[in-house]
């Protein structure tokens, strides 16, 4: 056996054997898929079996579906149109309950995907402190609209309401809080949510199945486990769906957005690959570009959308840069995700390193070589990061986003190379721009404001604080999702306006004292 601490260890396997269904955790009796860890618990490896979870098909997702659209009820169910004061009430019972779950998520998250143990506890806390943000974030909106105005002799009260069912779909590599930064903000703007977790990072959500059954009304959120083609197909051929949700990528959006009958109805969040370059100029602070690209090239294996997924060293640099690049990237320490001082680990997806391999024999075979000494060494779970040097446009490295260890550099003469190479580029959510000379900053974030949606001077990429704006353009992102944002694109603007007579101001008035509708009110929520 390994040395596994024991409040990592994973006793008996977790047998999810219940689905929440209309405020029900129903008992699933059918066909069952085991889960597995790729981390060893054994010296001579193999995977763990983590537990098993439901394999569900389509009448369990009808089931979701009807549960879903009769708690929204054509905008009269009682979530819709609950005040938000106690739809907050909701949201503080489920979050205080959540984080009595803390070990168990973060346990499951490391076994599940690999993330280190501090990355781990991060994304935990990261995620209750998204909900207590978002709390505030909604009590402030509501402020804001608690108010008539008068504009051209008509009164409005304007308000952000519900939009119906939302499918959420979340990605392995942050299975709760990216998850969480789309179901949060769809529940709490009244929107009743049906949701799958990622087939990676799903037992994780077992621990918070009941704080979800006794948080919401009946329906509010439903819980479904399966594949992709089996569950979320269903959900959105019903037609019944308003908004797709869903982190990951885009071959699934847009099957799913495909079988949705009525498009026009249908509205689109979406977070989705990404190639996020470095360029670094020749006047770059070179440690801190290295520190930089390796914790945005490598952080969680490069299993990041954020991550940088290409470097553009400018010629002049090139070799110091990789000279210093490729030792950091050899001293990085792979182990277990509880051990101490690792960076690197087990990858989740078993098919990764292979896919990795190919990228690198392709790439070698088109002219660049692995230009550091451990790069590509394969383990049982594990292929180590390989930095390519020179790559070019005839690679698959190039043009595919890799979502792994593998960090390709490509040198620049002129500034215009990488910049044409973005524009040509399919993805545009974020850029690393290494440089000091404000001469020569100053016109380049000019334009690479309008190439991406988030220029990092001289800092990695990354998604926080989560009250910055997190987008891209072309085929990275639809919508937009921060903590203030994710609410607006959940809602809809939606108001009550009557022209300024007495016979209506009467009538206004006194739905204002008599607070009768939760919608006219000026209620403030401290
Ligand atoms: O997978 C993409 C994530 O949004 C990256 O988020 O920058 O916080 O790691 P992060």
């Amino acid at each position: 056996m390994i040395s596994i601490p024991e409040e990592f260890q994973i006793s008996t396997p977790i047998v999810q054997d219940t689905y929440l269904v209309n405020g029900e955790l129903k008992k699933w009796t059918g066909q069952t898929t085991p889960v597995f860890s790729t981390i060893s618990s054994t010296e001579k490896y193999e995977p763990t079996l983590l537990g098993s979870i439901p394999f569900m098909g389509e009448t369990e997702a009808l089931e979701a579906v009807t549960a879903a659209d009769v708690a929204f009820n054509n905008g009269q169910g009682l979530w819709p149109t609950m005040k938000v004061a106690d739809r907050i009430k909701c949201m503080e019972k489920f979050v205080t309950q959540m984080k009595t779950t803390r070990s168990e998520v973060v346990k499951l998250l490391m076994w599940e995907i690999g993330k280190t143990l501090g990355d781990s506890e991060k994304e935990f806390d990261r995620t209750v402190e998204y909900i207590y943000d978002t709390i505030d974030s909604y009590k402030e909106l509501n402020a804001r609209s608690a108010h008539f105005s008068k504009v051209q002799g008509i009164n409005a009260m304007v308000r952000r309401g519900p939009l119906g069912v939302v499918l959420c779909l979340g990605p392995y590599n942050y299975p709760l809080n990216e998850t969480f930064s789309l179901l949060i903000p769809a529940l709490i703007m009244g929107n009743p949510v049906i949701f799958k977790p990622a087939k990676h990072g799903v037992l994780l959500i077992s621990p918070l199945l009941e704080a979800f059954k006794s948080s919401f009304p009946k329906g509010v959120i439903n819980i479904l486990y399966g594949r992709g083609r089996e569950v979320a197909s269903p959900v959105m051929k019903s037609g019944k769906v308003d908004i797709l949700a869903l982190i990951g990528n885009s071959k699934s959006a847009i099957a799913l957005q495909d079988q949705h009958p009525n498009k026009n109805r249908l509205r689109l969040i979406l977070g989705l690959e990404a190639k996020n370059p470095a360029i670094i100029l020749p006047d770059a602070d070179l440690d801190l570009a290295i520190q930089e690209c390796i914790a945005g090239s490598l952080s969680f294996n490069g299993q990041r959308c954020t991550a940088l997924k290409i470097l553009y060293v400018h010629e002049t640099i090139a070799d110091e840069f990789n000279k210093r690049f490729a030792a950091k990237v050899d001293s990085l320490t792979f182990g277990n995700p509880w051990e101490k001082g690792v960076s690197l680990t087990p990858l989740p997806e078993k098919e990764k390193p292979a896919y990795i391999q190919e990228l690198i024999d392709d790439a070698t075979k088109n002219g660049a070589k692995v230009i550091n000494e451990k790069g590509g060494q394969h383990s049982a779970n594990f292929i180590f990061p390989a930095v390519l040097f020179p790559v070019n446009k005839n690679m698959r490295v190039y043009h595919e986003e890799q979502f792994g260890p593998v960090v390709p550099i490509m040198t620049f003469k002129d500034i215009q190379e990488p910049l044409n190479d973005m524009a040509e580029s399919n993805y545009g959510q974020q850029v690393s721009l290494f440089g000091k000379n404000i001469k020569t900053i100053a016109p380049l974030i000019d334009t690479l404001v309008n190439l991406v949606s988030r220029v990092n001077l001289n800092s990695s990429c990354q998604r926080g604080p989560d009250v910055f704006p997190f987008t891209g353009r072309k085929d990275s992102a639809v919508g937009t999702l921060s903590i203030h944002d994710a609410l607006r694109s959940f809602s809809i603007r939606t108001f009550v306006a009557s022209k300024d007579n007495d016979y209506n101001n009467e009538i206004l008035q006194a739905l204002l004292n008599s607070k009768e509708s939760n919608f006219i009110n000026t209620d403030y929520i401290l």
